[in-house]
């Protein structure tokens, strides 16, 4: 199996990140770093603001608050790393990525499930582009071993949100709507321009 495929092991993403990615990550890894604090932070809100605008659903709202902590934890180690390389946390910035793919799968399904697929396909993303980061040679040893770590944390999270798309509506067709929904990430995912960020 190519490496490229590997990467995409027991995830629903279709196409593989660009192999320039890799290349253009490596050799600017502080705005890389900056990039991945702010999802771990936007990752951390996304899980509160879905527990809280979903609080009559016990499963959901203690699976969320979870991921928060965790998200949190990540943010606070990203954070760590920027400052030991003498770097603050920059501005947020807008997440093309995440703004299309929530626009994208809004429609054609109820919004919460919506909402649960774009964020299955922003931990799937991440993952395998922390596999990726994990055996790229450019990228130092120990920033290596913490992208292999959260490489099997986005593959869990997005189970969590797969189990949770299930839940809420039914096998099958939570089934149908992540392949559909798999075209439209990898078509975004493509048309993005190769930078230093996370998607
Ligand atoms: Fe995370
Ligand atoms: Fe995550």
């Amino acid at each position: 199996m190519s490496a490229s495929r590997r990467h995409l092991e027991g995830l629903p993403l279709v196409r593989p990140t660009s192999p320039a990615w890799a290349r253009v990550a490596a050799a600017n890894l502080d705005a890389l770093l900056a990039d991945h604090a702010h999802c771990e932070l936007k990752a951390a809100s996304m899980a509160l603001s879905l527990a809280g605008r979903h609080c009559d659903r016990a499963d959901l709202v203690r699976r969320m608050t979870s991921l928060a902590h965790e998200e949190l934890r990540h943010f606070e180690r990203v954070r760590r790393l920027l400052a030991e390389r003498g770097r603050g946390l920059p501005r947020m910035q807008a997440d093309p990525y995440v703004v299309r793919l929530r626009q994208a799968l809004r429609s054609g399904s109820d919004p919460l499930t919506g909402q649960l697929l774009a964020c299955l396909f922003v931990e799937a993303r991440s993952c395998e582009r922390f596999r990726i980061l994990a055996e790229e040679r450019r990228v130092p040893p120990a920033l290596r071993a913490l992208y292999r770590e959260l490489a099997s944390a986005e593959a869990r999270h997005h189970e969590v949100f797969l189990r949770l798309a299930v839940a809420e509506t039914g096998e099958e067709r939570a089934r149908r709507l992540v392949e559909a929904a798999a075209e439209r990430e990898a078509e975004i995912a493509r048309e993005l321009p190769v930078e230093p960020r996370m998607h």
